[in-house]
């Protein structure tokens, strides 16, 4: 599928029982031939609303951090596994990630990235299928099962919003994922 079939079947996509909840799919947004692809968990409220993925109170501190590294959020592309928000944002279930991990799958296809960051331990676990801690995922780099793309995993920003002490971590982790992306270019 290229772009726009992908888009067209992910807008029409029934699959899961979210589908009748949502008021739009949540699709991916920024540039489709990025550097850098990050990957959050499901739309919210906000995303569910606008149709974009983190633009709500986490969005914001995302864009902060990409912008505290000299990175504009537009020069990014981002998704998430769910294109479809979860009632009151609950985790997602398995059966709605297996639904859903195809057309996330060939978003990374797509944009093929030469970095993945991975916010939040659920989106981290289920691209990287793994049951680790995330603090047993953060500060290495992984690897994404069907390319290979390096992959960094970090904090999710809804987290650093309740948890503000946790932000120095993070900013470790996105000065690691640089130097990844860095060593590539030399
Ligand atoms: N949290 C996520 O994981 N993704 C969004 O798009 C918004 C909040």
């Amino acid at each position: 599928m290229d772009w726009e079939a992908l888009g067209t079947t992910v807008v029409a996509c029934t699959r899961c029982a979210i589908s009748q909840t949502r008021s739009r799919t949540v699709f991916g947004v920024g540039d489709r031939q990025a550097d850098w692809m990050l990957i959050g968990e499901a739309p919210g409220a906000e995303e569910d609303r606008q149709g974009e993925p983190f633009v709500g109170k986490a969005g914001q501190l995302l864009t902060n951090m990409l912008l505290a590294i000299g990175m504009r959020r537009e020069t990014v592309y981002i998704a998430n596994v769910l294109k479809c928000r979860p009632p009151n944002n609950r985790d997602p279930k398995p059966d709605e990630v297996s639904n859903c991990r195809g057309y996330l799958e060939r978003q990374i296809e797509l944009v093929n990235p030469a970095l993945i960051l991975v916010v939040g331990r659920i989106a981290a676990q289920n691209l990287l299928q793994t049951d680790a801690p995330l603090a047993r995922l953060r500060g290495r780099e992984h690897r994404a099962p069907l390319t290979g793309t390096p992959v960094v995993v970090t904090y999710h920003p809804a987290y650093l919003l309740r948890q503000p002490a946790d932000k120095r971590k993070a900013w470790q982790d996105l000065l690691f994922a640089r130097e990844i992306t860095d060593r590539r270019h030399v």
